[in-house]
Formats: structure tokens, C-alpha cells, sequence
């Protein structure tokens, strides 16, 4: 009689030889490694992309559009008298936060994409101004501006009217605001520089903070001026 297979130690089923055996296991093994790393490399592109995508998803709507040089130049240039704290709010890449530094501000950024935190901090350090420089992963709505006499935003036109509203609530007297391609809805800007989509525009905290002492927020657009429909 001869002996069963299954008892034979080590031996391959039948009509396959070791070497098959060894195959298919390393096949498989294979099989687990490249669905781990494109299961990873998914929920990597997904870490990296969705604090990215999540801006379009929220009420108000603010992507991430990088400040152009001359945009930059324009904010530096109308603040050119000014110094001490200044906080770019949404302040992306960091460019505005790291150009302010440079030129002597001790300047923050608050921006909710930590990938774009975390690169500001880095860039900061190598450009040689981390220690002039600050970047917060927070939501511009939960945090108080009060600290800062120099602010820079810029917007979506979505916003600024509830902006305007936190920022004359919070900021001291003594502050500029400076309003990047979007100007705020009621506010009257002391002066304006730049053209196009690099204009910017730069307000009095004294005077806005005083219309809404006064109620009269609404007000601050000039006679002359039409109200814009949305606010009839
Ligand atoms: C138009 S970009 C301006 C970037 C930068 N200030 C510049 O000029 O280069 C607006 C930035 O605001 C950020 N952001 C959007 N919603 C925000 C929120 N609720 N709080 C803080 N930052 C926000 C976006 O991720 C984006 O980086």
C-alpha cells in the first residue's frame, strides 16, 4: 500500500511542485505589499489634498490664492509708516507674513490648512525670519485680533461684511486694515493703491470703529456713492 500524501512532511499538493509553491506565496506577498502602499499612498494624497478641497466646501468660501509680488509690494508700500504687530488673516503660503518680517513687523499668520502652515514655518526659517514671525493653524472666525495694530486680508466678498463687523469690534483704535483685491462693503478706505486684481485698500480703525460706536456702519459709504442692491 502506498502512503497517503497529506501525511508526507513538507510535501507539495499534488501536481505541484515546491518551486510553484514558493511562487505563489511570494505572489501573494507581493499581492499584500502594493495594496498596502496604494492603500497608503491614497490616504496620503487624501491627508495632503483635502485640507485643500474642504475651503470650497464651507459656507463662506475662502481657496487658497496666493497674494501676487505685486500685491505684495502694494501692502508693504501703504504700510511703509507703519510698525510693530501685523497678522495676514488666511495667511496662506506665508509670503505676506514673511515679506512684513523682512521689512521689520513681527508678523503672524493665521491660515486653517496646516500643509500650509507648516511650510510657512519652514520657509520662514530658511528666509531667516522664524523668529519674526508666527503661524497658527486656526479658523479666522474663533480667534481675536485685538493684539494686532497692522492687519492685512485677502478675501472673498462673501465675508466682509462679517469681518468688518469682528475686526471694528476687536481691533484697537490705533489699527490699519489692509484689504487685498476685495475692499470691505461699507468701510470708506483712507486711500488705495495699485490697479486690478492688485489693488489694495487701507482703513482707519479710528474712523470705522467710530461709525459703529454710532450705529451708523451703513453710513460710511459717501452721499455721492449708491448703496449697493444687497444692502437695500
Ligand atoms: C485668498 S488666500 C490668501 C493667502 C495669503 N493671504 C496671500 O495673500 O497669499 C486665503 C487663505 O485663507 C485660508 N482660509 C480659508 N478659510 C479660512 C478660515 N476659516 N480661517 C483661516 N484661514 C482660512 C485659505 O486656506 C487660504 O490659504
Amino acid at each position: 500500500m502506498s502512503q497517503p500524501q497529506e501525511f508526507i512532511f513538507d510535501s507539495a499538493p499534488a501536481g505541484h511542485s515546491q518551486s510553484d509553491i514558493k511562487e505563489a506565496k511570494t505572489r501573494s506577498q507581493l499581492g499584500v505589499i502594493v495594496t498596502g502602499l496604494l492603500g497608503g499612498s491614497l490616504v496620503a494624497l487624501y491627508a495632503v489634498a483635502a485640507p485643500f478641497v474642504t475651503p470650497a466646501l464651507r459656507k463662506v468660501c475662502l481657496p487658497f490664492v496666493p497674494a501676487t509680488t505685486a500685491q505684495v509690494e502694494n501692502v508693504l508700500r501703504v504700510l511703509r509708516a507703519r510698525s510693530g504687530t501685523l497678522v495676514d488673516i488666511g495667511s496662506g503660503d506665508g509670503r505676506i507674513v514673511i515679506a512684513a518680517a523682512k521689512h521689520g513687523f513681527l508678523a503672524s499668520g493665521f491660515e486653517l490648512n496646516p500643509w500650509l502652515v507648516w511650510y510657512s514655518r519652514l520657509k520662514a526659517w530658511r528666509e531667516g525670519v522664524h523668529r519674526s514671525t508666527s503661524f497658527h493653524i486656526s479658523d479666522l472666525w474663533k480667534v481675536s485680533f485685538a493684539q494686532y495694530s497692522n492687519v492685512v486680508i485677502f478675501g472673498v466678498p462673501q465675508m466682509m461684511e462679517q469681518l468688518e463687523l469682528k475686526l471694528a469690534t476687536e481691533l484697537p483704535s490705533t489699527a490699519k486694515v489692509v484689504a487685498c483685491r476685495f475692499p470691505f462693503p461699507t468701510w470708506v478706505p483712507e486711500h488705495t493703491d495699485g490697479e486690478g486684481i492688485d489693488t489694495v485698500w487701507v482703513y482707519d480703525a479710528k474712523t470705522f470703529k467710530s461709525h459703529l460706536q454710532h450705529g451708523t456702519t451703513q453710513k460710511t459709504i459717501p452721499e455721492h456713492e449708491e448703496k449697493p442692491d444687497s444692502h437695500t
